[in-house]
């Protein structure tokens, strides 16, 4: 097949004359060659400027778990724009979708509203130090908690910038960031239940919450280990400290319950996004009564003139409604449709001699690249992950997979919708054949 970009390239250098670097989002220029410009999407496929059809498996960062323009959704948002877009006040529908959270997720008891993941973040770091009137927040390294001052801390250091084992650098991979946040984070490494307790011993009585995703997506894709998560439990319940559990990106792929229900657990707060709205700005916190108190009395400050927008609440009671039909039926088949996916590629990578070792929980996967005499078995934490993936060679297949129309993450993350097919699996394979083999052949030459 393989694509060409030209009419993408050609609007990425309009861009670049008016939009700063060309896009919107600093990851979008990593995508090779060109960012892609799109004009449609249905279901599980996506078409670019240039005429191109994707299997897509970036799904919007995961946020499209009911695929490409539901028609359902659609007319959820058409019917509520003809009666209003905006009114930063209070609806029926608001209720509506905080009793479907309420009824879904285990330990949902009240809700607020914002439009990013990234203010749900700010939101709940306030809220536990409020609560507890401690200082500190602990946090995995690795793990991403979006793009703002708090919830970088630890994510994209380079190595040579890490620190000890033990002791984890506090550190922000962007400038212009309020130095004195970083001294407020204590970072820790991923599935080390021993390392997390001395970490905590260590702050013992100033540390108000522990976060994490229980899936660590953002690097690698990485499940909790055995006794991680039951560790943070029993930390938390001792200390007083709060569990936040980031559900961006699990929650609802999971099912109704998110990676709570799934795994096991009862965290204090859950951050919500992506999912929750299916592609509209639009994301939450979830938590028992007792910890939004000083939210209710006012003493801690929570706005926004978008927050509980109709046209999101609109989609998003579209979307809960969704995993509500599904029931218990999801999250098996999407589960099941990622193996499958999985292990057609690995048995492909096998066929080419690609060091190629897809990890996850199916419905979401990272597929590894060793480098030249990598240690084999699952990465564990970030280190280990920088350690032993080989980025640039990953960057190189993953182009030739755009050629041929298969569309992941770029870099490595693939997420499964609830619009992919058995059928959607078996294209991509045939398609990553023949990207596989030229990959084999080029990188052999490099
Ligand atoms: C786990 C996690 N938390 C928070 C965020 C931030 O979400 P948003 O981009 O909606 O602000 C993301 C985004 O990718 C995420 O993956």
């Amino acid at each position: 097949m393989s694509y060409t970009f030209s009419h993408s390239q050609a609007l990425f250098e309009r861009a670049s004359k008016v939009i700063a670097g060309g896009v919107n989002s600093g990851i979008r220029k990593l995508e090779q060659p060109v960012p892609l410009y799109f004009t449609h999407g249905q279901g599980s496929r996506l078409w670019d400027e240039d005429g191109n059809e994707y299997i897509d498996f970036q799904t919007g960062q995961g946020a499209l778990l009911y695929g490409h323009a539901p028609q359902g959704m659609a007319e959820a948002v058409y019917e509520q724009a003809k009666r209003g877009t905006h009114w930063a006040a209070q609806s029926l529908l608001e209720i509506e979708v905080a009793e479907r959270l309420c009824q879904l997720i285990p330990a949902a008891e009240y809700i607020r509203f914002n439009n990013s993941a990234t203010e749900i973040v700010n939101s709940v770091f306030r809220l536990a130090r409020a609560h507890t009137g401690k200082p500190l927040i602990l946090k995995f390294e690795g793990h991403y908690h979006g793009w703002g001052d708090e919830g970088l801390v630890g994510f994209g250091i380079p190595a040579d910038k890490w620190g000890p084992d033990e002791r984890p650098a506090s550190l922000h991979p962007s400038q212009g960031v309020i130095p004195e946040v970083l001294e407020k984070f204590i970072v820790v490494r991923w599935n080390d239940p021993e390392h997390l307790r001395q970490r905590v011993e260590e702050f013992r009585g100033q540390i108000a919450a522990i976060v994490f995703e229980p899936v660590l997506c953002n690097t690698c894709c990485i499940e909790p280990g055995e006794g991680l998560v039951s560790t943070i439990r029993e930390l938390c319940d001792r200390d007083g400290m709060l569990m936040i559990a980031d559900e961006t990106i699990t929650g609802f792929r999971f099912g109704g319950g998110g990676a709570q229900k799934h795994y096991g657990f009862t965290p204090d707060l859950t951050i919500l996004g992506k999912a929750i709205g299916g592609g509209v700005p639009f994301a939450a916190m979830a938590g028992k009564k007792w910890v939004f108190e000083k939210i209710i009395n006012g003493q801690v400050v929570h706005a926004g003139t978008l927050n509980s927008n109709p046209l999101c609440l609109a989609a998003s009671k579209w979307c809960l409604d969704e995993i509500i039909r599904r029931g218990e039926a999801h999250p098996a088949t999407i589960i099941q449709l990622g193996r499958q996916l999985m292990e057609g590629l690995r048995a492909l990578a096998d066929r080419f001699e690609i060091p190629l070792r897809p990890q996850g929980p199916g419905l979401v996967f990272h597929t590894v690249i060793l480098k030249p005499g990598a240690a084999e078995g699952p990465v564990r934490d970030y280190r280990d992950y920088v350690q032993r993936h080989d980025a640039a060679r990953f960057t190189h297949l993953r182009r030739c997979l755009l050629e041929e129309g298969v569309r992941a993450i770029e870099r490595g993350l693939w997420f499964l919708s609830l619009e992919h097919s058995a059928a959607d699996i078996s294209d991509a394979l045939a398609r990553a054949e023949t990207a596989f083999s030229r990959h084999a052949q080029e990188w052999k030459k490099s």
